[in-house]
C-alpha cells in the first residue's frame, strides 16, 4: 500500500533504486506467469479511472497499456488530442488543469515535449506514467525490455548489451542505458558519430562507431530505428547507405555470442536498420516477446503507482 500522501509517478527511472527495479522485475514477471491462464483478470484496481493523453502516435505502448490496466480490472478514458480543445488553442497547462480537476486514479501520458510527464505531475494529484516524453525517457519500455533480457539470459548482471543506431533521438535508448546500468550490464552504444548523444545519461557505457568493432562478446542485440520526425532532413542519412554501413545483417549478427538475442522496441524499418529475415527467426529474434511483454510490465507499473 501506498503510505506516502504524495502520489507516485513512474516517470524516470533515475527515481527507482535498483532494488526498487529489481522488485519490479519480479511483479512484472508474476503476471506475465498469471497471464498464461487463458481470460485473466484481477480485481486489483477495480474502481480505479485512468486518463490516456497520447500527444504522440503509438501502436505497442498505448496498447498495452489498456490492456494493462484493463487485465488490472481498471478503466479507461482515452482523451484524444485531436478532438480536444486543444484545437481551439487551449494551452497544455490548462488543458491539464482540467482533465485533473475531474479526479483521474491516474495519468498515462505520451508527449514530444522534453519532460512533459514530470510537468504534469506537479499540477495534478494523481499518479502520473511516463508513456514516453521527447528524446529523454521511455521507462516502461526500459521494464520490458529488461524483462525480456531477464527471461532469455535468466539474469541481468554482467551481460553485455548494444544499444545500436540512432542513439541520439531514442528516448528508449535513454531509459535502457540507466535501467540497464543501474542493474549491473554492460553497456554499448554502436552508431555513427552524428547519431552519439553529446552527453551520455549513465558513467561507464562504451561507444563505437562500427558494429564490426561493437558486436563481438554482446549477449544482446537491440536495434533502434532512425527517428526522422526528430531530425533536420539535412541530417537523415538516405536508407541504402545507412544500411550498408549500420544495418544488422547476418554476418554482422555472426559476430557477437552465438546465442546473442536481437531486439527491438518497434516501430521497426527493415532494410534500413535490420536486414528484412532477422526479426522473423525465432531462433535470434525476441521483438514480440518484447511485445508481449508490454502488458506484464505495465501491470507492474499500474500496480506499483496505483496500490
Ligand atoms: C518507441 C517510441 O515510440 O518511443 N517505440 C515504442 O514505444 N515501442 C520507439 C520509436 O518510436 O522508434
Amino acid at each position: 500500500m501506498n503510505t506516502t500522501s504524495a502520489p507516485r509517478h513512474f516517470n524516470n527511472i533515475s527515481d527507482f533504486s535498483s532494488a526498487e527495479l529489481d522488485a519490479l522485475l519480479d511483479r512484472a514477471q508474476y503476471w506475465h506467469d498469471a497471464l498464461k491462464t487463458p481470460g485473466f483478470k484481477s480485481d486489483l484496481l477495480v474502481g480505479k479511472i485512468l486518463f490516456t493523453l497520447f500527444f504522440e502516435n503509438s501502436t505497442r505502448t498505448r496498447t498495452s497499456f489498456e490492456l494493462a490496466a484493463k487485465r488490472l480490472g481498471a478503466e479507461i478514458v482515452n482523451w484524444d488530442v485531436k478532438t480536444s480543445s486543444m484545437t481551439k488553442d487551449e494551452s497544455f497547462l490548462d488543458t491539464i488543469q482540467t482533465l485533473g480537476a475531474m479526479s483521474p486514479d491516474g495519468i498515462i501520458i505520451r508527449h514530444s515535449e522534453y519532460n512533459a510527464p514530470n510537468f504534469v505531475a506537479g499540477h495534478v494529484a494523481c499518479p502520473v506514467v511516463n508513456a514516453g516524453d521527447s528524446y529523454r525517457a521511455h521507462p516502461s519500455q526500459a521494464l520490458l525490455d529488461a524483462l525480456t533480457i531477464r527471461q532469455c539470459k535468466g539474469r541481468l548482471q554482467g551481460l553485455t548489451v548494444a544499444i545500436c543506431g540512432d542513439v541520439a533521438h531514442s528516448r528508449v535508448a535513454g531509459s535502457n542505458f540507466v535501467f540497464l546500468s543501474k542493474m549491473g550490464v554492460n553497456v554499448r552504444l554502436i552508431a555513427p558519430n552524428f547519431l552519439i548523444p553529446e552527453k551520455l545519461p549513465a558513467p561507464d557505457i562504451q561507444t563505437f562507431t562500427s558494429l564490426e568493432e561493437g558486436l563481438p562478446g554482446c549477449d544482446v542485440i537491440m536495434m533502434l530505428r532512425i527517428q526522422k520526425e526528430r531530425m533536420q532532413a539535412s541530417q537523415i542519412p538516405d536508407d541504402l547507405t545507412y544500411f550498408r554501413d549500420y544495418g544488422l545483417t547476418r554476418a554482422r549478427l555472426a559476430l557477437a555470442k552465438p546465442d546473442a538475442i536481437v531486439m527491438h522496441p518497434g516501430p521497426m524499418n527493415r532494410g534500413v536498420e535490420i536486414d528484412y529475415d532477422i526479426p522473423d527467426d525465432p531462433q535470434v529474434s525476441v521483438i514480440l516477446k518484447q511485445v508481449a511483454n508490454g502488458v506484464p510490465a505495465r501491470m507492474a507499473i499500474l500496480e506499483k503507482t496505483l496500490t
